[in-house]
């Protein structure tokens, strides 16, 4: 069967300024709180690598751009980072990261490649992290000031602008389960600093608009569909509604409706946790809702009611509202731990055709992670990534069925270009079309799944 997309579909790949760019002499970039905890704790990190080399982004910017026109993008996303734009978080604006951005972003236009821009990804300021992080208000004002830097320097050019790429993560890694610094484990504070990131993109979101740059602005959401064990069974859905509520609706709901939903509200009541919201901030919410929404998705929770009596921490934690569900059966990515259930993707798109106004939307994020991608490279010296391509083509297909039913996508990034450094994993998984070799002058190299893609872009569309 031929598989079509509608004209102009968006085919491309996501990437992050962390993750890709690299810290070099002379760039004045300021500490993120990812340079700062490799510093202090490098044994946290998958063999020692830390985000200061990554893919070296910043210097080979030039031969990736070249390299994602060979690999069919039309589109490509990255992040600014806050700390190299503005290196205390407030005051002095970087000239020579304003530099490297106008020459990244008019690089990618001169390809045909359209830059879409995210603000924030998971790489607070250390300085701002000094003052609080998102768990203070001041970090608000901040951010609203570095994405106003941001509109005014690059919005000439740049039309699909993010506020955050999943808000979700820097609350459970930072302040559930202790995979971003600063890695504690407080709930009061873990809701006070997902509300300031709500707060912190309807603001920026305003601020856009009032600016009139006559482009869209969203935001990307991890949406990771809760399904009950048993669906008869409404311990198990309530369960599944709770995880759902929690890691789901609570920045899908604001970001699109404007309001919070009512069952986490209940929620968080009744565990006295609510945050802090001062005169005003939720009619800003409620006022400044996304044009566009960027959905990641790489796997679905499975849940079942509560029956495990362990408790993760002395204090509540969401986890106290359901367990985690291992159906057994399920189809896993053996490297990365991780589901894969292609479904996962189509009842997204569908859930958000029937309950969020069917809003305009793209996949930002979906791939696969793979460790020792080394063990499929062939004579010529390509990695024969097979599973690469299987997996992006059969959540293609789920994506294409949500098309035909009136889903309203308008494009599909896949994350990465090239291999990258992911937060502790380090270079554990490789995620990239494009291999890179970090003991050989970080030499780039096209997976076969860079040519497929290549195609896949060319025709809109595959045959399986
Ligand atoms: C997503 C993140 C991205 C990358 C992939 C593998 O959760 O957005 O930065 O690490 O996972």
């Amino acid at each position: 069967m031929q598989y079509t997309f509608p004209e102009n579909f968006w085919w491309g790949t996501a990437a992050s300024g962390p993750q890709t760019e690299g810290v070099f002499e002379g760039d004045n970039k300021g500490d993120s709180i990812w340079d700062y905890w490799y510093k202090e704790s490098p044994e946290l990190f998958f063999n020692q690598v830390g985000p200061e080399k990554t893919s070296v982004f910043y210097e080979k910017f030039q031969e990736d751009i070249q390299l994602m026109k060979e690999t069919g993008h039309t589109t490509f996303r990255t992040s600014i980072q806050w700390s190299r734009l503005i290196p205390n978080g407030t005051g002095e604006v970087n000239q020579t990261a304003v530099n490297f951005y106008n020459e990244v972003i008019d690089e990618l236009i001169a390809n045909d490649i359209e830059p879409f821009i995210n603000l924030y990804h998971f790489d607070m300021p250390m300085k701002m992290q000094e003052k609080g992080g998102w768990e203070s208000r001041e970090t608000v004002e901040a951010y609203v000031a570095f994405a106003k830097v941001c509109f005014e320097l690059f919005g000439d050019r740049v039309k699909k602008w993010f506020t955050h790429n999943e808000p979700i993560v820097p609350v459970e890694g930072g302040y559930l389960y202790q995979f971003h610094y600063p890695a504690i484990v407080d709930m009061k504070k873990a809701v006070q600093v997902a509300f300031h990131e709500i707060l912190a993109s309807a603001k920026a979101i305003n601020v856009y608009h009032e600016m009139n740059l006559g482009g869209e602005i969203g935001i990307i959401l991890n949406l990771t569909p809760s399904y009950p064990r048993d669906e008869n069974n409404p311990e198990d859905v309530k369960a599944a509604k709770a995880a759902d509520a929690f890691f789901n609706r609570s920045f899908l709901d604001t970001a699109v409706k404007g309001e919070f939903p009512s069952d986490l509200v209940e929620i968080l009541s009744e565990i006295d946790v609510l945050p802090i919201i001062e005169e005003g901030d939720l009619e800003t919410i409620k006022e400044n809702t996304v044009d566009l929404l960027g959905v990641n998705y790489y796997q679905p929770r499975r849940i079942k009611a509560k029956e495990s009596t362990t408790k993760l921490a002395e204090g509540p934690m969401p986890d106290d509202f359901f367990d985690n569900y291992e159906m057994p059966g399920r189809k896993m990515n053996p490297y990365r731990g991780w589901e894969i259930y292609e479904k996962g993707v189509y009842d997204i798109l569908k859930n958000l055709r029937e309950n969020y106004g069917n809003i305009k939307c793209y996949i930002s994020e979906n791939g696969m992670g793979v460790e020792g991608e080394e063990r499929y490279v062939n004579d010529q010296g390509i990695i024969e990534d097979d599973y690469r391509i299987e997996f992006v083509q059969d959540h293609l297909k789920y994506v294409h069925q949500a098309i035909q039913e009136g889903s309203n996508v308008r494009g599909y990034h896949m994350w990465t270009c090239m291999d990258n450094w992911s937060w502790t994993n380090a270079y554990k998984n490789r995620y990239g079309l494009i291999a890179v070799d970090l003991d050989n002058n970080h030499k780039r190299t096209i997976k076969k799944s860079g040519r497929w893609f290549n195609e896949l872009a060319k025709n809109n569309g595959f045959e399986a």
